[in-house]
């Protein structure tokens, strides 16, 4: 589902949210493995939507920490329904925002994941220095995304080409790129490390 980056909030943002908790479950825990945190690691989930990605990470990271951007009020209002347990805890914070102001210091996470979130980035070279500057030197950033939703907006090899300039440009280093099959289409597979 890609309904533009203003379809998220409300009765539509339910709705998709539903589809999405469902049809984007085996993306979301791929996006975790992918990244393999250690048990206390600190995570930042950009475009959580739903939540289901926030609540597998947060088994992975018995003894670490989730934070959470999305500029939906509504998918952090079901976000936090979701991982209730865990951000009345403290172990996770959710909050409304976007990848262009991330509201977290210099260096505050080990990785950042972003599934199917990238597209809506805006502008995103900002955003892409936003995530840079959250991540501790090394941190990694894993993205994965619809190619039936990259290819909305460019071919994908064209996308995959300026996000590479673009990712270069915000200081990170070492970028693997691979698409794999997931129950609602084929994804984009990009990870790659921050200086
Ligand atoms: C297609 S949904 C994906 C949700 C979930 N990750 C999934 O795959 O099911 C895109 C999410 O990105 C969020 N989003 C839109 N623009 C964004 C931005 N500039 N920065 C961060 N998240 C954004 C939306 O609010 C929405 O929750």
């Amino acid at each position: 589902m890609d309904t533009g980056s203003n379809g998220f909030e409300g009765m539509t943002g339910r709705l998709a949210a539903a589809a999405m908790a469902r049809l984007n479950r085996d993306m979301e825990r791929a996006a975790v493995a992918e990244l393999d945190p250690a048990p206390d690691d600190a995570v930042l989930a950009v475009g959580f939507g739903p939540g289901v990605g926030v609540a597998a990470l947060t088994a992975r990271l018995t003894a670490g920490t989730v934070g959470g951007i999305d500029p939906s009020s509504t998918m952090v209002e079901l976000a936090v329904r979701r991982n209730r347990a865990a951000v009345e805890g403290g172990r996770v914070r959710l909050v409304v925002a976007d990848a262009a102001s991330i509201p977290w210091p210099d260096g505050s996470f080990g990785a950042v994941v972003a599934v199917n979130s990238l597209q809506f980035w805006d502008p995103l070279d900002v955003s892409l220095r936003e995530v840079a500057r959250v991540l501790a030197p090394g941190g990694v950033l894993v993205t994965l995304t619809h190619c039936w939703a990259i290819e909305k907006r460019a071919p994908v090899d064209e996308w995959v080409e300026m996000v590479t300039v673009l990712l270069r440009d915000a200081g990170f280093v070492g970028l693997e790129s691979r698409t794999q099959p997931f129950r609602s289409g084929e994804g984009l597979v990009l990870r790659v490390r921050a200086r």
